[in-house]
């Protein structure tokens, strides 16, 4: 997978050439395309931002530098702003971007886009109800959650299957050596060897878990019939 990255601040993107992500993009088993549209401005000063029409405060990114930088790009896959007001990222969006070839992010920066922009791209998408300097830090969030999908990335290659929200449950509850530490003792089934149990035990525990910090995902989720028990004990 190839992704391309619009962006005023490439060197923002650093974290991603570190630990797992970073050992696959030396790997070549992705790969990262930073692009700054400051590069494709036709004034002097390089501008990629004007006032808004109408007035008010602050600036307003230009279309043109955005849709040259587009245009320069061999494969644009699918073109996806991230911006407050667009839909909210999940790890179904990641699951189905982690299926494609190439894809493309414009980040903004400080300010709106000129709403034309928003035609440029395919989906417009946040990372939740709440508002950043600017589009960098939700891209490398999608970024990551997307990447880590991919084959060879993670070590354990099973992870991504058990993980939270991998089926619509919260992830069961996990223990490590020691089995007591301080009185907080691992609960007897993990150390049972049967299992049979264990798994019964992980998905009561998933169910309860989503339950209670999750109703809303439970609400989407269909219940089998062992479930609905499970989660009635
Ligand atoms: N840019 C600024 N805030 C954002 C958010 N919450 N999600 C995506 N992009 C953003």
């Amino acid at each position: 997978m190839k992704i391309n990255v619009l962006t005023l601040f490439p060197d923002m993107f650093t974290p991603l050439t570190t630990s797992m992500l970073g050992r696959g993009l030396e790997d070549g088993k992705w790969d990262l395309n930073l692009v700054d549209f400051r590069d494709f401005t036709s004034d002097v000063h390089h501008h990629v931002d004007d006032t808004p029409y109408g007035g008010g405060a602050g600036m307003v990114l230009q279309i043109m530098p955005i849709k040259k930088a587009l245009d320069s790009l061999a494969n644009k896959g699918k073109v996806i702003i991230t911006a407050p007001q667009g839909k909210t990222f999940n790890q179904k969006m990641a699951q189905n971007w982690s299926q494609e070839e190439n894809l493309t992010f414009i980040c903004g920066h400080y300010e709106g886009f000129d709403q034309r922009i928003y035609d440029l791209a395919d989906e417009t998408v946040s990372i939740g109800d709440y508002v950043l300097t600017g589009g960098e830090l939700p891209t490398m969030s999608m970024i990551d959650a997307t990447v880590r999908l991919l084959p060879g990335i993670l070590g354990n290659a099973a992870s991504p299957i058990e993980e939270s929200f991998a089926h619509g449950l919260l992830e069961y509850p996990q223990y490590t050596r020691p089995e007591d530490f301080e009185g907080m003792k691992v609960p007897a089934v993990l150390t049972s060897g049967n299992h049979q149990k264990i798994a019964e035990w992980r998905k009561k525990e998933s169910l309860r878990a989503t339950a209670l910090y999750r109703p809303d995902l439970l609400a989407d989720y269909h219940l089998s019939d062992e479930e609905k028990k499970l989660l009635a004990e």
